[in-house]
């Protein structure tokens, strides 16, 4: 054939695949989520293998491998005691609570870990939402907000570096920014999930913290998944409410959604590979249908294709220790 231009020139050899690659990945764009309780035990999570419930101490120590292998950062979620789970969610700010005093013992061990926190009152609230629910069933947005701006500052006082606001309340950006700064916190950063949508990819995550909704559905507050334009509107009032890290979520499912972010902001884009995805590999790869490293890889790579600076990942330990090697 008389052919000049062949694209596959450029793939002919490991070394010239090398040269032309577009996307990058390294443990250093990884965010590692993990669950905590109380007492001294650690707990394999039933709803997704391979996960554990750590104690503090197992917490501590696991944090503190995979940040020795080069994850900057960790983001946490508590097991809330059921006893403390309150129509208030008050337990969300005490200061001796279990995510405060997890920040503190990861920041003492591992000073150059990014500490990472949850701000949502799902863990915390005996109705399992993620904000107060009224007599008749609503959501509050308001008076969530003003609770959200508590469990942020309490975070805030025990070091952590980033709140993540997960609830999708209206207006949470601009009002945690300005709890944190009148307070002196303004060095603690927000990565706001911006388009959060009601997804059934995070079924398993529930099992593991107990917090699956009591009645209902998180629909009046999480995106529609048939929806992309709505996504850009979010982004639009996160930024300008003062949003440092844009997250879009879950990941593989919705990379569309991170590529329109990306065209649409400067922000640095965070992707969340949920519970769901990371089941549905490790489901398939224990059955000897997909190749797990290989899976992982190439799922990491796509979100990070898309558009993703950083993606929090189930697997970011794992993955870190399979690149190094
Ligand atoms: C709750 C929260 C959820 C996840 C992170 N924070 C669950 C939900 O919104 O119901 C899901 C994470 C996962 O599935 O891995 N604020």
């Amino acid at each position: 054939m008389n052919l000049p231009i062949r694209p596959r020139r450029n793939r002919q050899s490991p070394a010239m695949r090398d040269l032309v690659r577009e996307t990058e990945l390294t443990p250093g764009h990884l965010i590692y989520p993990l669950f905590f309780q109380e007492g001294q035990e650690s707990t394999p999570i039933a709803s997704m293998p391979g996960c554990t419930r750590w104690s503090i101490d197992g917490l501590v120590q696991e944090a503190g491998e995979a940040h020795a292998l080069g994850v900057p950062a960790v983001v946490l979620f508590p097991r809330i005691p059921d006893e403390l789970k309150t129509r208030g969610a008050e337990a969300c700010h005490t200061d001796d609570g279990l995510v405060p005093r997890a920040i503190r013992a990861l920041k003492i061990a591992h000073p150059t870990l990014t500490v990472i926190t949850d701000v949502a009152l799902d863990p915390y609230n005996s109705d399992g939402h993620d904000g107060l629910v009224s007599d008749d069933g609503r959501i509050l947005n308001d008076e969530t907000v003003a609770v959200l701006q508590q469990q942020a500052l309490c975070h805030a006082r025990a070091g952590t570096d980033i709140v993540a606001p997960s609830d999708m309340m209206d207006g949470r950006v601009a009002a945690i920014r300005a709890a944190l700064d009148s307070a002196g916190f303004q060095a603690v950063s927000i990565m706001s999930y911006t388009a959060k949508y009601a997804s059934a990819y995070y079924g398993p995550f529930r099992g593991a913290l107990d917090s699956a909704p009591k009645a209902g559905d998180k629909k009046t507050y999480q995106m529609d998944p048939a929806n992309a334009r709505e996504a850009l509107r979010e982004a639009a009032l996160d930024e300008a409410e003062g949003a440092d890290i844009l997250m879009v979520k879950p990941a593989g499912p919705y990379l569309d959604i991170i590529a329109k972010i990306r065209a649409a902001t400067q922000l640095p884009i965070a992707a969340y590979q949920v519970s769901g995805e990371y089941l549905m590999i490790k489901s398939a790869s224990a059955a000897g249908w997909l190749d797990e490293s290989k899976i992982v890889h190439e799922s990491l790579i796509g979100i990070r294709r898309a558009g993703a600076d950083m993606i929090l990942t189930y697997f970011a330990k794992q993955w870190a220790k399979a690149w190094r090697g």
